[in-house]
């Protein structure tokens, strides 16, 4: 039996809110309801009356607006592909999905920007930027479903962030709906604009807890005329950097993906994706993914070639293979992209998705691993993840065959003690995915007072009904 809902809203509520929208856009079936309550890693299932599909800017500033009048709890949702809890109305919330906002207004390939609506899913903007001859370089596992309004709400980082940086870096300009209804229109083509605060900083990150993204303008790059993608077995992660420093003595700014990958989570994919194979003949206890891109059409295959050589005379690299075709790179990024399903039929998974600077990432993964094996015998540590941001997805596995409750029971505890180890390091908890639901009680915890009290002062300020994804982040 479910407990009874801390919002409940009365029918005559609800019905004022799907007049906004139109009835066909207030969802209130229960079975079509359900993928929107359930996120991907099976941790939360949340309850909502309804659904709503705002249309338009206007439609969702007037949601807001009567949110803020009536108290009445709201969720925003995009792909729903977060991985810590944010999007989902853990509490009979109401749901304001942004699919609707799916226009792309504006490619300027001349000022190098775009200007999309927030519901645009990430491949679509990535396609619609290459049909201009442009790179819009956000990339990660979940592009075919994720939108922009999530990535930059969750200040996503993903494969590119090395080069390019994490969407924070890649946004101008956005217009954002705020809790007592009115619109700001912060869209903006401006690189250079010094006249005041950076507010759109402000909500890039937030989790829509102050304010519901509707559109944004994004910066473009031009289109890399090559891109040579290589898959490296190598002995350990100080190897890795080593290849790391190697590679951007050689080949600077052309290091456009750095991706770590430890065999055991190799041996996941291999062992339930489909369509994956190891890329090379022998096994490794680490793989490095790399990719180097260059406006140049000539040249990159014998730079790649010249770092690979010479990193396996410093025994950086052990065995190394090159994507000889387009075909085979995009094999070499599905085997990527499926690490993380790949974790859920093992059993129980606890995740940690921490950064510490790039230097200290080998000594971080042998002392966390260190910690875990110790809390729990048999457990399978299987981090991989973006070190060229020194970003690693620290997640253990459950040993063979023991009790998944039981294993899982655990995660708090070692989020503890790994988080100890972050901290020797000087590292984030939290480095790409959120706080959301899932690491509310940590950031309480960690996070200097001091800027705590600033961020609960703009939630005070922008959201002091709390309407705006209450229980989230704050
Ligand atoms: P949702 O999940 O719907 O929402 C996420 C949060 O943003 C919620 O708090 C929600 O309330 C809020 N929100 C959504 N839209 C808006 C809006 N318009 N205005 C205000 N608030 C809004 N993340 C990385 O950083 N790097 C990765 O490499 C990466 N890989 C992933 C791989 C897989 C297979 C999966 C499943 C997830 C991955 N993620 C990764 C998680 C990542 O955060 C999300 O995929 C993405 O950024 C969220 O977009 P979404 O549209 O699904 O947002
Ligand atoms: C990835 C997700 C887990 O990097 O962030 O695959
Ligand atoms: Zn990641």
């Amino acid at each position: 039996m479910n407990s009874p809902l801390r919002h409940p809203i009365a029918p005559e509520l609800l019905a004022r809110f799907a007049k906004i929208v139109g009835d066909k856009y207030a969802v209130t079936d229960q079975a079509a309801l359900e993928p929107q309550l359930i996120e991907g890693r099976g941790l939360y299932h949340g309850r909502t009356p309804m659904m709503l599909r705002p249309g338009n800017v206007n439609e969702v500033a007037a949601i807001l607006k009567l949110a803020t009048e009536t108290g009445t709890p709201l969720v925003p949702q995009g792909g729903n592909t977060g991985l810590v809890g944010g999007q989902i109305p853990h509490d009979g919330e109401i749901i304001v999905s942004t699919t609707r906002l799916d226009k792309i207004r504006e490619v300027d390939a001349t000022s190098n920007t775009m200007t999309v609506e927030s519901g645009v899913v990430l491949a679509k903007i990535q396609e619609a930027a290459a049909a201009a001859d442009r790179l819009f370089p956000l990339s990660l596992g979940a592009e075919g479903s994720c939108t922009i309004g999530g990535n930059l709400s969750t200040n996503a980082g993903g494969t590119s962030a090395v080069a390019y940086g994490i969407t924070r870096d890649l946004v101008i300009g956005l217009e954002v709906a705020l809790p007592d209804g009115r619109i700001w229109n912060g869209l903006s083509k401006l690189k250079k604009d010094n006249t005041g605060y950076d507010l759109k900083n402000l909500f890039v990150g937030a989790e829509g807890t102050l304010g519901i993204i509707t559109a944004a303008t994004l910066k473009l790059f031009p289109r890399p005329r090559a891109v040579e993608t290589a898959f490296a077995g190598i002995p350990s992660p100080r190897a890795a950097l080593g290849l790391l420093n190697l590679a951007r003595e050689r080949a600077g700014g052309s290091v456009t993906s750095f991706e770590l990958i430890s065999r055991g989570v190799l041996d996941m994919a291999l062992r339930h994706a489909h369509g994956v194979r190891d890329p090379l003949a022998n096994v490794h206890p680490w793989y490095v993914l790399m990719e180097l891109s260059s406006q140049s059409r000539e040249g990159l295959r014998a730079t790649l070639e010249d770092v690979l050589s010479s990193a396996a005379e410093r025994s950086f690299v052990t065995d190394a293979t090159i994507a000889a075709s387009l075909d085979q790179a995009k094999a070499f990024w599905h085997l990527r992209f499926m690490l993380t399903e790949s974790q859920k039929p093992e059993g129980g998974s606890i995740k940690h998705d921490i950064s510490v600077p790039v230097a200290a990432v080998a000594d971080f993964i042998a002392d966390a691993t260190k910690v875990c094996e110790a809390m729990v015998p048999g457990c399978r540590v299987v981090p991989f993840g973006h070190l060229g941001d020194g970003n690693i997805h620290f997640n253990v596995s459950q040993p063979i065959g023991a009790d998944t409750a039981g294993f899982l029971a655990g995660w708090g505890a070692m989020n503890a003690e790994v988080d100890k180890v972050v901290m020797k390091y000087h590292g984030s908890f939290s480095a790409e995915h959120g706080i959301g639901k899932l690491k509310r009680e940590t950031l309480k915890k960690v996070k200097d007072p001091v800027a705590l009290e600033m961020m609960r002062a703009f939630k005070r300020t922008l959201d002091p009904k709390n309407i705006l994804n209450p229980g989230k982040m704050l």
